[in-house]
């Protein structure tokens, strides 16, 4: 093990971090990031202070903790911070030449989804409430689910059929949230060594990925030859040619574009899904308080519409208290492409920086008594989300989430339908249900499972 610790190295008129002790040779505080990461970053902020430097396999990541370090970080030049060279685990994901191989002007573009926009988002409610029943249908009225597989199928259904199409998600089977869930699973941190590693996790990642070009290939094909289909966003997108008559955007290229544009709300939603099933489990009060403020707004009409959707304290508070305790982006990332300089630090180009949400929603100057789950943090007088450099589940400044309304209209949605007929109970001691954080996304450890009953005064769906 090393101790490099150093803050006395004067560069271009700044102190270098302090670097964080311990660490192996070559791999550095990679094998931390990998079985604690929260540790890790937990360490680095009591032993280095506001900012200090990792060391993954020789890549280096100084990590900014605190209100003040993270507005610097949020409020940095997007071009001196780059985004897109921080994930290298994505790049396999998501194919060569989408998103995040794309220059910082495309990848605006590209989100510019018409799809979350502000009016859209009334048609979304309806369409997700009823995917939800539709799930439950299939489940029938009582038995047991998996937390981490029943949200991931939901919200491949809900996101694709919201923001790709109806009929395309008419075409998706519950193959396609495994294939997600291989992908999902391929972003081990060892990806900062190289993301094409031979690892089996990295195998499964790209014999997933060639196996969702397959299924898509012959989606594409089947609504070509049905003359009854209406045109779809990428059917559209398949349609158009070069100057040489190729097309535009071969199958591959639209495949990443898929996974692209679920990718970053399906792993989210779903875990967020799961965790506010859990927490409401875990705390009964407030799931009570839940299903009566939902009985009381459903009173009159059981339609999940967007105008109901647009009130819900207590189901929201919990939803974002849920988000501060377990954010599913766990660190966020960016390349220092100049040296960046904060307060008397300069972190020299090359070296990437980093925030994490879990520090930070945690931090006990922001949130007094952190580890208490208390949706009343919310309300009006406290209002703990205010802290827009402190509260970051959703991230903040220019690359804040651009999904997290269509998040929030969405986990409403579903525990609007959920909770109003069926009970909910933990099939597992309280303290079992955890993430896994050996990949740098995150997901609920295995196994996760929850019983449900259909309530007795609930119509049949
Ligand atoms: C509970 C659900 C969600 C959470 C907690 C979440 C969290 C985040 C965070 C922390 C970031 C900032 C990343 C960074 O700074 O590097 C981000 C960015 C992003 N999110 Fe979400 N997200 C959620 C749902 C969604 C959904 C549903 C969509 C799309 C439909 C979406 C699309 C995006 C996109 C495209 C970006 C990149 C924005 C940019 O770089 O400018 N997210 N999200």
């Amino acid at each position: 093990m090393s101790d490099t610790s150093s803050e006395s190295d004067t560069h271009s008129g700044g102190l270098e971090p302090p670097v964080l002790r311990g660490g192996w040779p070559i791999l550095g505080h990679l094998l931390e990031l990998r079985s604690d990461p929260i540790g890790l970053f937990s360490r680095v902020r009591e032993e280095c202070g506001d900012v200090g430097e990792m060391n993954f396999a020789g890549s280096r990541v100084v990590l900014l903790s605190g209100e003040e370090a993270q507005e610097a970080f949020f409020r940095g030049d997007e071009e001196q911070l780059d985004q897109a060279a921080a994930y290298p685990f994505m790049t396999p994901i998501f194919g060569e030449g989408v998103v995040f191989d794309a220059s910082p002007e495309q990848r605006r573009q590209a989100m510019k989804n018409q799809s979350l926009k502000a009016p859209m988002m009334r048609h979304h409610a309806e369409g997700i409430a009823s995917e939800t029943r539709r799930m439950m249908t299939r489940l029938g009225d009582s038995g047991e689910i998996d937390a981490l597989d029943f949200f991931s199928e939901l919200t491949i259904y809900t996101s694709s059929g919201c923001l790709i199409g109806r009929q395309f998600r008419e075409e998706l089977t519950p193959e396609y949230f495994k294939i997600f869930y291989e992908l999902e699973k391929g972003t081990d941190a060892l990806a900062y060594v190289n993301p094409n590693l031979p690892l089996p996790s990295f195998w499964a990642r790209d014999r997933a990925r060639r196996r969702m070009v397959g299924l898509l290939t012959e989606v594409f094909e089947r609504r070509r030859m049905n003359s009854e289909s209406e045109r779809e966003l990428f059917d559209v997108l398949l349609s158009l040619r070069d100057e040489e008559g190729l097309p535009r955007y071969p199958i591959d290229v639209i495949t990443g574009m898929f996974i692209s544009m679920m990718f970053a709300g399906h792993h989210t939603t779903s875990g967020t899904a799961a965790w506010t099933l859990i927490e409401m489990l875990r705390n009964p009060s407030v799931m009570s308080g839940v299903e009566s403020e939902l009985q009381t707004l459903y009173a009159d009409s059981r339609e999940v519409s967007f105008q109901a959707l647009r009130d819900i304290p207590l189901l929201e508070g919990t939803i974002k208290e849920t988000l501060r305790l377990h954010p599913p982006l766990i660190v966020l990332m960016r390349e220092v492409q100049w040296d960046f300089h904060y307060r008397h630090w300069t972190i020299k180009k090359g070296k990437k920086v980093a925030v994490s949400p879990s520090l930070s929603n945690r931090m006990p100057e922001s949130f007094p008594d952190p580890e208490r789950f208390d949706p009343s943090r919310y309300e009006s007088g406290r209002e703990e989300d205010s802290q827009v450099f402190s509260w970051i589940p959703f991230g903040a400044g220019r690359h804040k989430c651009v999904g997290s309304q269509f998040a929030m209209i969405q986990l409403k949605a579903i525990f609007s339908t959920l909770l109003l007929d069926y009970e909910f109970e933990l099939a597992q001691p309280p303290e079992s249900y955890q993430n896994d954080h050996s990949k740098m996304v995150v997901q609920l450890q295995k196994p996760c499972r929850i019983r449900y009953r259909r309530r007795s005064h609930s119509s049949s769906l």
